[in-house]
């Protein structure tokens, strides 16, 4: 903080909705901004023995003085959002950017019929994709046509620009992994628009300068849903007997898995120009490092990996996950 971007390492499915949530408690920004992709996204928080599987609203909901935004670049299907709204109790503190794009049930359906999204791709169908090909023919709908967000909608980025002015702290979440990136990926296995801190902080109206720290979030292993390459790949059994057998928050599938992968890491580094790096599910790994909260508790194991990072990517790792 003041200006932090919480972005996904690898393929997604880091633990970025844990990360942000416990950041959004401990750091207490004053703004919580959602930037990235739209609802292909998910995100799980856990919060007072409830498990959120959010898609829109950004995780930082779970500190109740946090105001949530949805920065212009993130395209909103209205369904979802005033169903997470309801979940998360938080109709009184959003706000949406009259300008995002919105996710309709015929990009859905556009999305379900094409056999290259969902054989090749491997797409989790939310409609994304068809959303953001339509906004880039300037053809799609914006939030501020829409009745059902009346309520909610209004100019983000004036309400982040003031907040930055008053050096207040800001929270930019982003969404997918780096390697999901349109750009930066693993094309044509990736999602709809570039996921990397540069792309999440133009969602939100924020320019490069005005951002202090780029918190890039790996986990202790790789994995990866939907379809594309997966150096290292590890069968079905072997993944089970590791106990990394993951599924994804939205579709359900069973994600595929790969020891942790030092070049990947290095190169997320570079491309988000990350200043902190948070390492999520280290007590999979190591079972010592199980409810450690400093990161002297672990085991000589369990440091010498996380040091090894910090050393080879040239960036400090400043959280551990470990239960
Ligand atoms: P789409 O963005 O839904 O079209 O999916 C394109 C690719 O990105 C597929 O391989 C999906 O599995 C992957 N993907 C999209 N969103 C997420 C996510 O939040 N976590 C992990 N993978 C994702």
């Amino acid at each position: 903080m003041p200006c932090t971007v919480i972005v996904g390492g690898f393929f997604g499915d880091e633990g970025k909705g844990k990360i942000a949530a416990y950041l959004a408690m401990k750091d207490k920004p004053d703004i919580c901004v959602r930037g990235g992709n739209g609802p292909n996204a998910g995100h799980t928080v856990i919060h007072g023995g409830v498990q959120y599987s959010l898609r829109l609203i950004p995780s930082g909901f779970v500190n109740p003085s946090t105001r949530l935004l949805i920065g212009p670049g993130v395209p909103v299907d209205p369904i979802v959002l005033l169903d997470e709204l309801r979940k998360t109790d938080s109709e009184r503190r959003i706000e949406v950017d009259n300008q995002c794009a919105i996710v309709e049930p015929r990009h859905k359906e556009q999305e379900s019929r094409s056999d290259h999204l969902s054989k090749k791709v491997g797409s989790t169908k939310s409609g994304v994709g068809a959303c953001n090909a339509e906004r880039a023919l300037r053809m799609a709908k914006l939030a501020q046509q829409i009745p059902s967000l009346k309520p909610y909608v209004g100019d983000t980025v004036g309400e982040i620009q003031k907040a930055l002015s008053e050096n207040k702290k800001i929270m930019i979440e982003g969404t997918q992994g780096t390697f999901l990136s349109l750009y930066h990926g693993t094309y044509p296995y990736v999602t709809s628009k570039d996921t990397t801190a540069s792309a999440a902080c133009a969602d939100v109206g924020v320019g490069p300068t005005q951002v202090d720290d780029v918190m890039v979030i790996f986990k202790a292993y790789v994995t990866r849903v939907g379809e594309g390459p997966l150096e290292g790949q590890l069968d079905r059994d072997e993944v089970a007997r590791r106990g990394w057998t993951e599924f994804g928050t939205v579709t359900g599938r069973e994600r595929r898995a790969a020891p942790f992968d030092f070049k990947l890491a290095k190169r997320a580094v570079q491309l988000n120009g990350a200043t902190q790096i948070a390492l999520t599910k280290l007590d999979v790994l190591f079972p010592s490092a199980k409810g450690a909260r400093r990161i002297e508790d672990p085991d000589k194991a369990a440091k010498a990996f996380v040091s090894e990072i910090a050393k080879q990517t040239g960036v400090p790792v400043m959280l551990i996950g470990t239960g």
